[in-house]
C-alpha cells in the first residue's frame, strides 16, 4: 500500500462511535479551552521584543497581520471539524485527504506545537511563580530555580516549580475532563478580566506622543549583537512572526472534539469565537502599551534594562501604579495554569488518535476504566514534559512551537481544500467561504511567518521532523492498522 494511503472518511465515524470518551464539553467550555490556551506569557512578555526591535508603535498591525493568518487557519480547521470530528486535529484531517505519511509528519509536528509549547510555558510559569513569591519576600534558593546548564553555582540544580506544576496538571488530567475544563473556566475568567484591566487601567495613562510616528522609518538594530532590519513594513511583518507564539492554542480547541456534546457544531464556534476575542484584546493591549510607554525605552541597553522581559507589568511600575504589578504577576502564574494544561490535554488526545491508528504504541490509547481519560499516554507525557522542564534549558524554543503550529496550519490550509476538490458533496455544517481564496493566503501567509522565524529553531525544527520520518519508516509504517487492513 502507498506512503499516501488515506484512511477512508468512513473510518473516522466509526472511531466516533467506538470512542469511549466521555462528552461532556459544551460550546462555552470549548471557547474557554481556545481562550485558556491562548492568552498566557506571550502577551504579557513579547510585546516588548515586537515593539523595540520589530515595528514601533505599529506592533497593533502585527498583531492584525499574525490574527489574520491565524482566522485563515481558524476557518479551514472549523471545515474540518465540522467533518471529522475527532480527536487527532490536523494530524486526523490529513490522514483522511493527503495520506498517511503526511499525516504522520504533521502528527510528529504537532509535538512542537503542543508537547514543546507546554515545556516553554512551564518554565516561564516557574519565572512568574518565583516573582510573586518575591512580592511576598520570598525567594528560593537558585539551585531550586534554574536548569543545571543555567545554574552558576556548584552541584545539583532543577527549575522545581517548572517540574512540580507539570506533575499537579498531570494528576488533574487524569482526573477527568470535566474538571480540568472547569478549572480551565474559572482560569479564563480570571485572565481575560486581567487583560480587561491592563486596558481599561492602561488607557489613562497613554501618552499619544508615544504613537508618534506610529511606523517608524525603517533602519537596523542590534539584536543579541547582530545588526537586524527593524521597523518600516519589514519591521511590521517581522514583528507578527516575532508575536506568533501569543495566539498559539486556539486549534487545541480541535483536539477535543471526541469529548465535545456537539462536536460538528460547537467544535467550529469555538475555535473562531476563541480566536476573536482574543486578537481584539491583543489589539488593544498593544496599543495601550506602546501608548503608555516609548518603544525606545524597551532598549535593554537603555534608561530601563529590564522592562523587556516583563513590558506590560513595567509599564504600570513606571506609571506610578506598582500595585498593578501585582495584579499582572498573580494573573499571569495563574493564566499559564489553564496554558500549560490545554497544550497537555492537546497533545494526550493527539497522542490517542495516532495510537488508534496503529502508528504509535496501543498504551497510547488506553483509557482509564472509570475516568475515560487516556491516562498511560498523560502519566508518560507528565514525565517527559516535567522532567525536560526542569532540567534542560528551553527557554529560547518558544519559536520552535510557532514553527510546528504554522506547519499545521499550512497543511491544514491545503488539506481542506483538497478535500472540497475530491469530496465535494460530502456534508459541511460549516464551510469556509471563498476557500480557493482564504485557504491560497492561509497557506502564503503562514509559509511566510514560518520563514521568518529565528534560524537556529528553524533547523531544529527541520531536524525533528527528519527524526519523524525515521521513525516512521522503522516504526509506525510496519505497524499502520490501515496498511495491514485493519481500519
Ligand atoms: N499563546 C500561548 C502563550 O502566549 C502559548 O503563552
Amino acid at each position: 500500500m502507498s506512503l499516501f494511503a488515506k484512511k477512508p472518511l468512513s473510518a473516522f465515524e466509526d472511531d466516533m462511535k467506538k470512542s469511549e470518551l466521555k462528552r461532556v464539553l459544551g460550546k462555552w467550555s470549548l471557547t474557554a479551552i481556545g481562550i485558556g490556551a491562548i492568552i498566557g506569557g506571550g502577551i504579557f512578555v513579547l510585546t516588548g521584543t515586537g515593539a523595540y526591535y520589530h515595528a514601533g508603535p505599529a506592533l497593533a498591525i502585527s498583531f492584525v497581520i499574525a490574527g489574520i493568518a491565524c482566522v485563515f487557519a481558524a476557518l479551514c480547521y472549523s471545515e474540518f471539524a465540522s467533518m471529522i470530528p475527532v480527536e487527532g486535529s490536523a494530524y486526523a484531517y490529513a490522514y483522511g485527504t493527503i495520506g498517511e505519511i503526511f499525516a504522520w509528519i504533521i502528527g510528529w509536528g504537532l509535538i512542537l506545537e503542543y508537547a514543546m509549547g507546554s515545556m516553554t510555558v512551564a518554565v516561564s510559569w516557574s519565572g512568574y511563580f518565583n516573582k510573586l513569591l518575591k512580592l511576598f519576600h520570598i525567594q528560593l534558593p537558585e539551585y531550586l530555580t534554574k536548569d543545571p546548564s543555567s545554574y552558576t553555582g556548584e552541584g545539583f540544580a532543577m527549575n522545581l516549580p517548572a517540574s512540580i506544576i507539570v506533575l499537579l496538571i498531570t494528576a488533574l488530567l487524569i482526573r477527568g475532563t470535566q474538571g480540568a475544563a472547569k478549572t480551565n473556566n474559572f482560569i479564563v475568567v480570571l485572565k481575560v478580566s486581567a487583560v480587561l484591566f491592563v486596558i481599561v487601567a492602561g488607557i489613562f495613562c497613554i501618552n499619544t506622543a508615544n504613537w508618534v510616528p506610529f511606523i517608524p522609518e525603517a533602519t537596523t538594530i542590534l539584536h543579541n549583537g547582530t545588526p537586524e532590519s527593524a521597523y518600516g513594513w519589514g519591521g511590521i511583518i517581522s514583528g507578527a512572526a516575532a508575536i506568533f507564539f501569543a495566539y498559539v492554542g486556539f486549534d487545541a480547541v480541535s483536539t477535543q472534539a471526541g469529548e465535545a456534546i456537539n462536536p460538528k457544531k460547537d467544535v467550529p464556534f469555538a475555535i473562531i469565537a476563541s480566536l476573536l476575542v482574543c486578537t481584539v484584546l491583543y489589539i488593544l493591549v498593544s496599543l495601550v502599551l506602546t501608548g503608555m510607554m516609548n518603544y525606545n525605552d524597551f532598549d535593554p541597553l537603555g534608561k530601563y534594562p529590564d522592562a523587556i522581559k516583563a513590558p506590560v507589568a513595567y509599564a504600570f511600575e513606571i506609571a506610578g501604579m506598582p500595585w498593578a504589578v501585582f495584579i499582572i504577576t498573580t494573573a499571569a502564574t495563574i493564566g499559564l495554569i489553564s496554558v500549560i494544561m490545554v497544550m497537555m490535554l492537546g497533545q494526550s488526545r493527539i497522542f490517542m488518535g495516532m495510537s488508534k491508528d496503529g502508528l504509535i504504541p496501543a498504551f497510547f490509547s488506553e483509557l482509564h476504566p472509570k475516568t475515560k481519560t487516556p491516562y498511560k499516554n498523560t502519566i508518560f507525557l507528565g514525565i517527559i514534559i516535567s522532567l525536560v522542564a526542569g532540567l534542560t534549558p528551553i527557554g529560547t524554543l518558544a519559536d520552535m512551537t510557532s514553527f510546528g503550529t504554522l506547519f499545521a496550519f499550512t497543511m491544514v490550509c491545503i488539506a481542506v481544500w483538497l478535500l472540497r476538490i475530491k469530496e465535494p458533496n460530502l456534508q459541511r455544517n460549516f464551510k469556509v467561504p471563498a476557500l480557493p481564496l482564504i485557504a491560497t493566503a492561509g497557506i502564503a501567509i503562514n509559509l511566510f511567518l514560518m520563514c521568518k522565524l529565528n534560524s537556529h529553531a528553524i533547523k531544529l525544527s527541520g531536524a525533528w521532523l527528519i527524526l519523524g520520518i525515521l521513525i516512521y519508516f522503522l516504526y509506525s509504517k510496519n505497524h499502520s492498522k490501515l496498511r495491514n487492513q485493519k481500519l
